[in-house]
């Protein structure tokens, strides 16, 4: 099966070799490696990629799950092109940032204020800094198996076994004042936080790369409670959930909103972004002319809310905001949730499917996926042979990562992940 991706990547292969000598295992993000090679990409368009060897992808990655709306979408195209022939880069304030904004605030209901930044680990690094400003606390929660991106604090139990620190380099003083948090576990959250006092608790909604496992609703109420209950800022990553579970993300589908919240990825219409948002009251703890050090809260990026990611932004949620794109969607991945489901079911191979709205993930296991260590637990040996096996026939997941829609995803696409899977099930080795 390996053999087969082989025979069809030759250029691929070659640039890999090439890319080794001067980018750290031919990538330029880790988890974009894959064995035995990554393929190497030449051009995006609608729903498909396409390699260097000329071989088409059906893309459900897109981007880092970024791509609501497929690759070089004509809409954002053309608004793209326009705005490129005004500047691509100010360092001054400007009109679309503001508009950006509003329209960010109309949609995401915890928004009244917000800041933008260049990714989702930025932005969480300075909704992080804000809740401990805003408290007066040091200590954090995160959840196991919760990804907030590679900032020092947040880069704690995101891998299981979650007692291995995430990477070398991290610091004991960084680590120390992060406390990790059961997912769907209020009785489990409310025991570790027992003795603590922490500033905020950040939640995925829908685990990302712990498994897209969403949060069960009880559990986001009792977490909402809690939170008031003890002075502590809730705060909801919603950089994968955000504009696509709901026009308002996560907090819109589940009825329940957060202190702050932190957005990227499809914010950015294809370009890069991040974005934390919040009340007035406590975003304006950010604002230096109202707070002056040492109780002002810093923020700040050479390339922050530049006009072409606020222009590319700002057509992808207008696209988004009326919600009907974003119901099709949903519906798309429940049925591929059950599509997928019924095919390892018919083979009588162990499969869960996890996901909600247009998010979707396979994980080999006959268990219950209710959280990032049934997830992690599952065989992941079998999910990298799955996945190799569907990129050597047309068919792209990240492998290990979840799967995501997008609107240009046509009926066609669909039936061959179904028809590909189904190739797998009959001959799973
Ligand atoms: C939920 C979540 N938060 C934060 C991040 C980090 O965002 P970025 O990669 O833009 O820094 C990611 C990225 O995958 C993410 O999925």
């Amino acid at each position: 099966m390996s053999e087969e991706y082989v025979l069809r990547t030759p250029k691929s292969k070659s640039l890999y070799e090439r890319a080794k000598k001067v980018l750290p295992a031919g990538v330029s993000y880790g988890i974009r490696h894959f064995e035995p090679y990554p393929f190497y990409t030449s051009k995006a368009k609608g729903s498909k990629l396409y390699d260097v060897d000329g071989n088409e992808y059906i893309d459900f990655w897109l981007g880092h799950t970024a791509l609501i709306l497929g690759h070089s979408h004509p809409t954002i195209m053309e608004a793209v092109e326009k705005q490129l022939r005004n500047g691509t880069h100010y360092g001054t304030p400007h009109e679309l940032e503001i508009k950006l904004a509003e329209q960010v605030a109309e949609m995401v209901p915890s928004c009244e204020m917000m800041r933008f930044t260049n990714s989702g680990t930025e932005a969480n690094m300075y909704a992080t800094r804000l809740a401990r400003t805003f408290t007066g606390k040091e200590k954090i929660a995160k959840f196991e198996g919760g990804w907030h991106g590679g900032y020092d604090a947040l880069d704690v139990g995101v891998k299981y076994p979650f007692d291995i620190p995430e990477s070398a380099g991290l610091t004991k003083g960084s680590l120390q004042d992060t406390v990790l948090l059961p997912f769907n576990n209020l009785e489990g959250v409310k025991a570790k936080l027992k003795n603590q006092q922490v500033a905020s608790i950040i939640i995925e909604p829908v685990l990302g790369s712990g498994g897209g496992v969403p949060v069960e609703n009880e559990f986001l109420k009792g977490l909402r409670e809690l939170c008031d209950e003890k002075d502590i800022l809730l705060i909801f990553d919603e950089v994968i959930t955000g504009f696509r579970l709901a026009p308002g993300g996560a907090q819109e589908y589940y009825g329940v909103t957060p202190d702050l919240t932190v957005l990227g990825k499809i914010l950015g219409g294809g370009f890069p972004i991040g974005a934390f948002c919040g009340s007035r009251k406590i975003m304006e703890r950010l604002d230096s002319l109202a707070y002056k050090r040492p109780y002002y809260s810093f923020h700040g990026g050479t390339f922050a809310a530049n006009p072409i990611t606020m222009t590319a932004g700002l057509a992808t949620l207008k696209a988004l905001e009326d919600g009907r794109l974003i119901d099709r969607l949903n519906m798309l991945g429940e049925k591929t949730r059950k599509s997928l489901s019924s095919v390892f079911e018919s083979h009588d191979i162990g499969a869960r499917v996890t996901g909600v709205g247009s998010i979707f993930n396979v994980h080999f296991t006959r268990e219950h996926v209710k959280d990032a260590v049934a997830a992690f637990k599952a065989d992941k040996g079998k999910i990298l042979k799955y996945d190799l096996r569907l990129i050597a026939n047309g068919v792209f997941f990240l492998p290990g990562h979840n799967g995501a829609l997008c609107t240009a995803h046509s009926e066609t696409d669909m039936e061959k992940l179904f028809s590909e899977t189904e190739n797998y099930a009959m001959q799973p080795t």
